[in-house]
């Protein structure tokens, strides 16, 4: 018989390969864990997830997410505190976040208990996966897709959930330099820029190769009509500080609704720092820059947390930021990832105790 963990069914692997990871030196996203959760859409419903062993999967060619990609995902991490509790953050932001992603694809909507509870049990199967050296987590990347076969253009009658994850340490591995782009855009108004949609990212890797052939390792996207506004990098949001205001934009149909943004939002207004939500234009930062008002600029999102920027090129031009000895970037990094492994309190009741 196999195990049940919160009433989801638990099939374990045979062989782990613990033994083969050397947790001291994690890279981002490459190790896998020994399990995923997996679900099935089929006959119209979710079916009950199973926990199984890490594994291939197998789809038909005329599978609908090769030729249409319907795909959606999410990004977390868990943690492990001293005593070895197992700390989630802002969990079921990331299963709303989901299913609003996934309705803008036409991808059935999962259950709360499926994504929770499967989750939770997969945690609890590969608890020993869960790093615990200052600055590694276990990664833990939720997918849906269309399984459904069929070369007619329209939405699959059948997806895969799955759920798996990754030990890992820091993605990026120090400041980074950044493009303002001013040709392509990642998203349009009445888009799918606000869904994590596989497909919003492949768009991206073509401007960002050309970034990088530059100089660049990511680019600050801008709004698709007038490339005047920022609006977000890679996989993560942005904030700017001009003088002691940081400022961020608003989310849109364009921007991700990232939960880190808005923690550190929340945040930095507990702290005392003035934050202001608002279009940041191009030419407002370029100025900054100029008058040394430009005091930060830095990325935010679950999987480099907080990202410093150590400089934007924009127009065949390039300005630095400024080396600051006590920056809001450090403060708000490790206030927040001290409540996310429960080194200080959390009055905003965002870890979640597995
Ligand atoms: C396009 C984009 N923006 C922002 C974020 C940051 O969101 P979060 O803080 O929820 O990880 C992500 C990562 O999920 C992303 O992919």
């Amino acid at each position: 018989m196999n195990a049940l963990i919160n009433d989801i069914e638990v099939i374990k692997t045979k062989t782990t390969k613990i033994n083969d990871v050397d947790f001291d030196h994690l890279s981002f996203g490459k190790t896998f864990s020994d399990h995923m959760l997996e679900c099935d859409y089929k006959d119209g419903k979710w079916q009950a997830p199973k926990v199984v062993p890490y594994a291939p999967i197998t789809l038909d060619p005329s599978a609908k997410i090769f030729h249409y990609g319907q795909s959606v995902f999410e990004g977390m991490k868990a943690y492990k505190d001293e005593d070895d509790n197992v700390l989630l953050f802002r969990p079921l932001d990331n299963f709303k976040r989901l299913n609003i992603s996934s309705k803008r694809l036409a991808i059935p909507e999962l259950p709360e208990a499926y994504f929770m509870e499967g989750l939770k049990a997969l945690l609890k199967v590969d608890s020993d996966w869960i790093p615990k050296k200052d600055g590694s987590s276990l990664y833990i990347r939720p997918f849906v897709f269309a399984t459904g076969k069929g070369f007619h253009a329209s939405p699959a009658d059948e997806y895969k959930f799955i759920i798996c994850t990754a030990p890992s340490g820091a993605y990026f591995a120090g400041k980074v330099k950044v493009l303002i782009e001013e040709k392509y855009s990642r998203s349009a108004n009445g888009g799918v820029g606000f869904a994590k949609a596989g497909g919003n990212y492949a768009g991206q890797f073509y401007p960002t190769q050309l970034a990088i052939e530059k100089g660049y390792q990511q680019v600050i996207w801008t709004d698709d009509n007038t490339h005047e506004y920022i609006e977000e990098a890679g996989a993560m949001n942005i904030f700017v500080r001009i003088n002691n205001t940081l400022i961020t934009g608003p989310t849109s149909d364009r921007i991700l609704d990232g939960i880190t943004r808005k923690s550190i939002i929340e945040l930095a207004k507990t702290e005392g720092i003035n934050v202001e939500v608002r279009k940041i234009s191009v030419s407002e930062v370029v100025e900054a820059a100029k008058n040394g008002s430009l005091k930060e600029m830095f990325g935010a999102g679950t999987a480099a947390v907080i990202s410093p920027i150590a400089g934007f090129g924009y127009k065949d031009e390039d300005f630095d930021l400024p080396e600051l000895e006590n920056t809001y970037a450090s403060s708000l990094k490790k206030r927040i990832t001290d409540i996310q492994t429960n080194k200080v309190e959390d009055p905003f009741g965002w870890r979640y105790n597995v």
